[in-house]
């Protein structure tokens, strides 16, 4: 009985130290991208300055408890199959489990030169596989696409407005051009397009948010125009004026709310330079017209570092931060990397403090918008009467349908060891 018991100790403390041992703990790291997969919020690639990108795919279970503190991070055991910045990524609307991965830039494993990953892979939540995914259309493997933000429809159709196009094959230190193309990939035939916009078309522009709300407009917020001046937020909106920014986040609650996050101010073309934007957080109204900007009175217990670069998701009523870049009120240009997680609660707009452990009810999906959707279809005419111009940096965007997503941070380049390819590169 003795050795019994002993010998269940020693499995406790080898299970202890196991456990202790094999605690995977991601290296910080920023311009990843990040998509919500049920009670998962999977991370894609990044730069982790270690020197060069990651292809790690880390995942938060949020299906468990969640203390911030201590998260309990997994590194899934396949990676992406080329390690990557800038891409987006958005979750298939047709079976709730499919990943597309979307552009990005990749580094060559043997000279570390930046090229151009494939355009799509597709990712499967269930099997933990990577899928290549050939697609026609007007984009192929010498063009890519960074600094954009995808939404996916229900009709299957992924949208991305402008963003900056990347020809890989022009090795100069001005390729990649600001776009103002909405670009469209049919998840079904495997075929992109370009809608012919002709009123109202946004100006280019990359690092912006864009959210798809449950009335099929697609808003898009902020971000870098192509002489690398961050866009003007306030046009066409009412309510507190807020700074100008690229990188940021947005997440949309249930009832309508956009609740930005973060961001950098920097009017720069170089990635790594950054600012502090003011508020950190900012929540636009989409209930009213025109829409609204406010600013909450946020008690400053558990409040975050100011990031950019960075992830955010909802998952039922909490904004989860991840990763990014630190701002400060000075310009940086390599500032330090994010390494914590912050919790935020969208309903009360208080920060959660993240030595108390979380408890996040693991039943239903979170934002449940999509429920309500099929009296919804809506005829409008895509490219023409359908496009609605919100503001010169919101605009929105109608769709045949809604479905509300959550895909909404912006990933941004960043530069830094890569000093020779820097020099090339930062202008994306
Ligand atoms: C970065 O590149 C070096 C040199 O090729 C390589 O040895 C190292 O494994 C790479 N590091 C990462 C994090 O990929
Ligand atoms: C995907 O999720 C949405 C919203 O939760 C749901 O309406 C839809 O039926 C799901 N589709 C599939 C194939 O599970
Ligand atoms: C991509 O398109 C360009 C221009 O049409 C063409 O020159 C190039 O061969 C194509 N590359 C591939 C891999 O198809
Ligand atoms: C990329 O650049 C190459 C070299 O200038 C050009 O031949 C090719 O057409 C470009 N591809 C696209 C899709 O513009
Ligand atoms: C759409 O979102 C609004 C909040 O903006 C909410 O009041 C409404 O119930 C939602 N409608 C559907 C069909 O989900
Ligand atoms: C960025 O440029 C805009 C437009 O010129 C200007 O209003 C704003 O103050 C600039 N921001 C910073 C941080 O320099
Ligand atoms: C913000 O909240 C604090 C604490 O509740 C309060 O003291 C302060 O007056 C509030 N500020 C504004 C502008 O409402
Ligand atoms: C949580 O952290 C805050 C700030 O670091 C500290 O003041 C507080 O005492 C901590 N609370 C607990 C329960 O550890
Ligand atoms: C959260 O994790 C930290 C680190 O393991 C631990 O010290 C702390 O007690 C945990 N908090 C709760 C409430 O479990």
């Amino acid at each position: 009985m003795k050795v019994f018991i002993n010998f269940l100790y020693l499995l406790l403390i080898q299970n202890f130290i196991f456990i202790s041992v094999c605690q995977f703990v991601p290296d910080p790291r920023y311009e990843q991208t990040s998509t919500l997969v049920d009670n998962k919020i999977y991370f894609f690639g990044g730069s982790t300055r270690k020197p060069n990108y990651t292809n790690e795919v880390v995942y938060l279970d949020l299906s468990t408890l969640f203390n911030a503190t201590w998260p309990l991070w997994v590194k899934n055991p396949m990676g992406i199959p080329s390690k990557e910045i800038l891409a987006s990524s958005c979750l298939s609307s047709i079976d709730n489990s499919t990943v597309f991965l979307i552009g990005g830039l990749s580094l060559d494993q043997t000279n570390q030169k930046i090229i151009n990953p494939l355009l799509v892979y597709s990712f499967n939540s269930k099997t933990s596989q990577w899928n290549t995914v050939k697609t026609t259309g007007f984009y192929n493997y010498s063009v890519t696409l960074i600094r954009m933000n995808a939404v996916m429809n229900d009709d299957g159709n992924i949208y991305i407005f402008g963003g900056i196009q990347v020809n890989y094959t022009v090795k100069s230190t001005t390729h990649g051009s600001y776009l103002n193309k909405m670009n469209v990939f049919n998840t079904k035939t495997l075929t992109w397009s370009s809608l012919n916009l002709i009123t109202n078309v946004p100006t280019p522009r990359a690092s912006y948010t864009a959210t798809l709300l449950n009335n099929s407009l697609i808003i898009y917020i902020g971000g870098l125009s192509k002489n690398k001046i961050n866009i003007n937020m306030n046009e066409q909106t009412i309510g507190d004026t807020i700074t100008a920014r690229n990188a940021h986040s947005a997440v949309l609650t249930q009832d309508g709310r956009i609740i930005i996050f973060g961001g950098s101010s920097a009017n720069s073309s170089t990635r790594t330079t950054t600012l502090r934007a003011y508020p950190d957080v900012a929540v636009l109204n989409t209930n009213v017209s025109p829409y609204k900007w406010s600013i909450p009175n946020i008690s400053s217990a558990n409040s975050p570092q100011s990031l950019c670069y960075h992830s955010a998701e909802i998952y039922k009523n909490i904004m989860i931060i991840a990763f990014g870049i630190i701002t400060s009120d000075q310009l940086q240009t390599s500032a330090p990397l994010n390494k914590n997680i912050y919790l935020f609660n969208v309903q009360n707009y208080a920060w959660i403090s993240s030595n108390t452990s979380t408890s996040i009810p693991p039943t239903s999906k979170e934002t449940g918008s999509n429920n309500q959707s099929n009296d919804m279809t809506i005829g409008i005419s895509v490219g023409i009467s359908g496009f609605i111009f919100i503001l010169s940096l919101i605009i929105g965007f109608s769709y045949y349908r809604h479905r509300k997503l959550k895909k909404n941070i912006i990933e941004i380049p960043g530069t830094d060891y890569y000093l020779t390819e820097i020099s090339n590169n930062e202008k994306f």
